[in-house]
């Protein structure tokens, strides 16, 4: 298995551009299952949930083509001819349970091995399951698979019970063939679910209240396939930032919508980072007196507990107090052992860390656990003074394109080696 080596206490300096949102692209790449016919994405990263994507919409009878140097797929769903997504598909990535909309729509069938636990956190796809029998399909677990069925879904009125991404993308991707209209109340604001809704809207959908808690959405009879370019990824954005944060240098992203990561802006200056914007870009840059924070986790528009880890490797080094309340999933913190391998000073209690700053991170060999985990640790390694080697890399390979080129290119010293038994 790969490994990272990172040579830490380079300022990074320059402008790294931000590939398109993987957690917007996936469902976007599901819902061109919805209509018949060639659609083109845009600004698709080649990410490993991507090609596993593919290989789902493939094997439910999809044509595909990614350009992979072009950031462009093309998907011909004329013809479906399977409704059927086997583990060994489903069990690197969760995020392969959307197909239960789009194939509700349009096949009334779903046969989707249910995902297994994660490393952050239980994660179930009850909310899901609830808003599919709302809408009119039967669902049974059977030999560890969902198993739904429909004679058709039809509108309805659905309070989600806690406020889930998945689930109000996948509930507006089934409701919009639905006979009828659908109510979807408590809906995740997440701007990667706005990018969903106006794909879907361009092929036709009727949609209303998107970005907002209340969507409704008037069932359609069909939907035409569309040419679309997916958003700026936001939590590779936000990590960049951070990166350029803690080696105390001088980063501007570029191809961004600032206002998605309004809410780690403000938390950055407030630390007294340097913080500017302007249309499609942000930077980040030293500042004369830095000082703890205290963030909460939250869904959209509150601090996204997908930019958690990576904050917590700055926080390590800024000065004083700094504290993470994590409220959304109840096991984030793999990343805490390792920091703390690499001279991080943090206390765990419940869902919230304690980080005290220290002046300097020391190199040390560690290990991802997960994506964001993963980024956290190439944040803190990027100041580690020595060479870190993190290990089990293929996480950041899920969420990060061109993660080497696009770090070397702002000064620092990264190399991917073959090697590592573990
Ligand atoms: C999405 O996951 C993202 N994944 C995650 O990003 C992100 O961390 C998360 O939203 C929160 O922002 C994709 O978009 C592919 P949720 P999702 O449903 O949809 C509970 C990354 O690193 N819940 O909003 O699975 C759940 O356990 C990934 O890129 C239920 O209880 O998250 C959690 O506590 C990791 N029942 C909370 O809701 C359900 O049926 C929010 O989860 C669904 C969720």
């Amino acid at each position: 298995m790969d490994i990272y080596r990172i040579k830490g206490g380079k300022k990074l300096n320059g402008e790294i551009p931000i590939s398109g949102a993987k957690n917007a692209a996936l469902p976007i790449i599901i819902a061109s299952l919805l209509a018949p016919g060639k659609t083109k994405l845009k600004n698709i990263p080649d990410l490993q949930d991507i090609r596993t994507t593919i290989k789902i919409i493939e094997y439910l009878g999809a044509k595909t083509e990614f350009d992979s140097e072009k950031n462009t797929l093309t998907i011909d769903a004329a013809k479906l001819t399977n409704a059927e997504v086997p583990y060994d598909l489903v069990k690197t990535m969760r995020a392969s349970v959307y197909v239960m909309g789009p194939l509700l729509g349009r096949c009334k069938e779903a046969d989707v091995s249910l995902p297994g636990g994660c490393a952050i956190g239980a994660r179930p796809v009850d909310i899901h399951l609830a808003g599919f029998e709302k809408l009119g399909a039967s669902i049974n677990l059977d030999h560890g698979y969902i198993k739904a069925r429909t004679a058709g879904l039809k509108g309805n009125i659905f309070v989600m019970p806690k406020v889930s991404v998945g689930a109000t993308a996948n509930l507006i991707m089934g409701a919009v063939l639905a006979k009828g209209d659908t109510i979807l109340e408590n809906c995740a604001m997440e701007p990667d679910v706005v990018d969903l809704a106006e794909f879907l809207i361009k092929m036709g959908a009727k949609i209303d209240g998107v970005g907002t808690e209340r969507i409704v959405i008037h069932g359609v009879k069909s939907l035409k396939p569309v040419e679309y370019s997916v958003m700026p990824d936001r939590i590779e954005a936000g990590t960049y930032l951070l990166a350029g944060a803690i080696t105390r240098g001088n980063i501007k992203i570029t191809n961004i919508v600032p206002r998605h990561i309004e809410s780690l802006l403000a938390k950055l200056e407030e630390m007294g980072f340097g913080i500017k914007t302007g249309k499609n870009w942000a930077s980040v840059s030293d500042g004369k007196k830095l000082t703890g924070a205290l963030i909460e986790t939250l869904p959209h528009p509150g601090f996204p507990t997908d930019l958690q880890a990576p904050m917590m490797a700055l926080m390590t080094t800024v000065p004083g107090i700094n504290v993470i309340i994590e409220t959304i999933f109840e096991n984030r913190f793999t990343h805490v052992a390792e920091l703390v391998r690499m001279g991080a000073n943090i206390t765990i209690e419940g869902r919230s860390a304690i980080i005290q700053g220290v002046q300097t991170l020391s190199a040390a060999p560690v290990m991802m656990s997960d994506l964001r985990a993963g980024a956290a640790l190439i944040v803190a390694a990027l100041a580690a003074k020595g060479e870190t080697e993190i290990r089990r890399i293929y996480h950041s390979d899920r969420g990060y394109e061109k993660l080497v080129q696009k770090l070397t290119a702002a000064g620092a010293v990264i190399t991917r080696e073959k090697g590592g038994n573990l």
